[in-house]
C-alpha cells in the first residue's frame, strides 16, 4: 500500500472528542510529564524536519529558540498555515481532516519553548479552514487544552511571500509581506512589546510539522522512525496536480519512489500520454522523466538537482512545452517578488518577459543570451530564498530541455502562452481549481489595468494594510 495515514486522516475528525476517540491529546499528556528539555531531546531523535520547505530539524529550531530566549518577553509559537507554493494543498487538507492534530502539535511546542502566545497564520481566503481552526481552538479551550496559553487566528493576506518566515511574522505585525533581514529565532513578533524590550523569538513551523509532533511525543522517535529513511524519517503529505488523470492530495513513506507516488495519488499520466517532467514546487530544479524513479525524501531528490519542498509535484506530459512553463515559473516569481532586491525584482521580470518572447516563438539569439546572463545575477545580494527560486527552475528547464528552447528560439515549435503556475484554490471532485487571477495582478501586487512601473516595497511604503486577527 502506497499510501498511509499518520497524519492524513482518511476521514475528517469532526469534534475534539472524536479527536481523543482516536488517541489524540495523548502527546498533549505525555509532554505535560515531560521537562522540555526532554521534549527536544525526544524530537531530535526522531529526526522529524520542517515540512513547509527547507527541511530544517524541528527539534534544533526550537532548542534555538530557547537559547535566544529573554527574560523580558515569551516567545511564540507561529503555525506556518500560509500554503502558497504553487502545486501545495497538503497543509489545507490535513486541516480540513483534523485541525485537532496540528493544534495538539503546536500547544507541545509552546510548552517546550515556554511560549504563551500560539498564531495560526492562515489566509483570509481560506475561509473554511479558518472556520475550522477558530471552533477547534473554542473546543480545546473548553477542555482546558490551552493551560493560559493565547491561541488566535491571524487572516493574512494572499501574496506568496506571506508564507516566508520572516514576512509572516511582519505581515501578523501588522505590515506588509516584505521579508526581514533578522531571522525569526532572534527576533519574533514585535506587536505587543515595548521598544525597549529585547525581542523575544518565534518558532515558525509548517501545518504539516506541527501535525507529526504529538504522536512523536506520545510513541517515540524509534516509532516515527519506522516509516522512512534514516534522513528523512517519516512520512510526506503529497500534491499531485497537472497533467495527471486525477488531482488529490495523499500521504507517503518518505523513500516512496516519484513515480508511484504520481500513480498512487494522481493515477499517473492520462490515457496516451507519458510524463515529460515534473517541478517539485517552484523553489528547486525540474524533475526530467528519467529520474521518475528517484525515491521522495530530502536527499533523494536533492541528489538529483531537485529538492522535496513542500512535496508539491506538478506533473508535465509530453504534449506540455517546458519553455512556457519556464516562462510561467517566471512570470509567477518575478510577480511576487517584493522588490527589496532589485535584481530579484527587475531581473526577474526581465526573464519572464524574454520568456514569455521564447515560448511565443518571437525570441531572438540575444534575447536568450539575456536570459543567459540574467539567471546568474538574479540571485544577487537577495534577503529571501524567492530569487534563488528563480535561478534554480529556470534554469534547470533550459538545462534539461535545450531542444525545446531551440525549436522555439528557430520558429520550428508553434507558439504558446506562459503556463498558468499560481496557487491552488483548491482540489474538489480529483481536479485542482489553480487561482486565474494571478494572470490579471501587476507585479507591483495591484490588479490594476497598468502597472504603476514601481516595485511593491515603494508603491505601499506610505500605505497601511489591514489583516484581520481573532
Ligand atoms: C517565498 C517563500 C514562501 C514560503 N511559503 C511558505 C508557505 O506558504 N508555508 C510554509 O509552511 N512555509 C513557507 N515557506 C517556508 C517558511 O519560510 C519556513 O521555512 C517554514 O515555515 C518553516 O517551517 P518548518 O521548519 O516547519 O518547515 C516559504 C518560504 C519562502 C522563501
Ligand atoms: S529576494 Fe526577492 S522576494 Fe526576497 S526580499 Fe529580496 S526582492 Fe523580496
Amino acid at each position: 500500500m502506497t499510501l498511509v495515514h499518520r497524519v492524513l486522516y482518511p476521514r475528517p475528525i469532526i469534534s475534539l472528542e472524536d479527536h481523543v476517540a482516536r488517541g489524540g491529546g495523548k502527546g498533549l499528556k505525555a509532554a505535560r510529564r515531560m521537562e522540555p528539555a526532554a521534549i527536544i531531546e525526544r524530537v531530535l531523535e526522531s529526526g522529524l524536519r520542517g515540512r513547509g520547505g527547507a527541511g530544517f530539524p524541528t527539534g534544533r529550531k526550537w532548542q534555538t529558540v530557547v537559547e535566544n530566549r529573554t527574560p523580558e518577553s515569551a516567545p511564540t509559537v507561529i503555525v506556518n498555515a500560509a500554503e502558497g507554493e504553487p502545486g501545495t494543498f497538503k497543509d489545507r487538507t490535513i486541516l480540513r481532516r483534523n485541525p485537532y492534530l496540528v493544534l495538539e502539535g503546536a500547544l507541545i511546542a509552546a510548552r517546550t519553548v515556554g511560549a504563551d502566545l500560539i498564531v495560526f497564520a492562515m489566509k483570509r481566503s481560506f475561509a473554511g479552514e479558518v472556520d475550522r481552526m477558530r471552533a477547534a481552538i473554542e473546543e480545546a479551550e473548553d477542555a482546558g487544552w490551552s493551560e493560559g496559553v493565547r491561541m488566535l487566528v491571524f487572516e493574512g493576506p494572499d501574496e506568496y511571500l506571506y508564507g516566508e518566515e520572516s514576512a509572516l511574522l511582519e505581515t501578523i505585525d501588522g505590515r506588509w509581506p516584505f521579508p526581514r533581514v533578522v531571522p525569526t529565532f532572534r527576533r519574533g513578533l514585535l506587536s505587543g512589546t515595548s521598544v525597549e524590550d529585547p525581542p523575544a523569538p518565534a518558532v515558525v513551523n509548517n501545518t504539516e510539522t506541527l501535525a507529526n509532533v504529538a504522536r512523536i511525543v506520545a510513541r517515540g522517535a524509534a516509532w516515527f522512525r519506522t516509516y522512512g529513511t534514516p534522513e528523512s524519517p517519516g512520512t510526506m503529505v503529497c500534491t499531485v496536480t497537472g497533467s495527471t488523470r486525477r488531482h488529490g492530495v495523499g500521504e507517503v513513506r518518505m523513500g516512496t519512489p516519484l513515480r508511484e507516488v504520481i500513480d498512487a495519488i494522481g493515477g499517473g499520466p492520462r490515457r496516451g500520454r507519458t510524463v515529460k517532467a515534473v517541478l517539485s514546487g517552484v523553489a528547486v530544479g525540474v524533475i526530467p522523466a528519467e529520474k521518475l524513479d528517484t525515491p521522495v525524501s530530502y536527499e533523494g531528490l536533492a541528489a538529483i538537482g531537485s529538492g522535496l519542498g513542500s512535496g508539491a509535484f506538478i506533473v508535465f506530459d509530453d504534449s506540455d512545452d517546458m519553455a512556457s512553463v519556464a516562462a510561467g515559473v517566471a512570470r509567477f516569481l518575478a510577480v511576487e517578488s517584493c522588490g527589496q532586491c532589485s535584481p530579484c525584482k527587475l531581473d526577474g521580470i526581465n526573464l519572464a518577459q524574454r520568456l514569455a518572447k521564447l515560448s511565443g516563438s518571437e525570441a531572438r539569439q540575444h534575447d536568450f543570451e539575456v536570459i543567459q546572463k540574467r539567471l546568474t545575477t538574479v540571485a544577487d545580494r537577495s534577503r529571501c530564498f524567492l530569487a534563488t527560486q528563480q535561478q534554480n527552475v529556470v534554469t534547470s528547464i533550459l538545462e534539461n530541455f535545450p531542444e525545446e528552447m531551440a525549436a522555439h528560439l528557430s520558429g520550428e515549435r508553434p507558439a504558446s502562452e506562459p503556463a498558468l503556475i499560481a496557487e491552488l484554490l483548491d482540489i474538489r471532485g480529483e481536479v485542482a481549481y489553480l487561482d486565474e487571477r494571478h494572470l490579471l495582478k501587476q507585479p507591483d501586487w495591484s490588479y490594476n489595468k497598468n502597472d504603476s512601473g514601481t516595485v511593491p516595497v515603494e508603491y505601499y511604503a506610505n500605505s497601511v494594510p489591514h489583516w484581520g486577527v481573532g
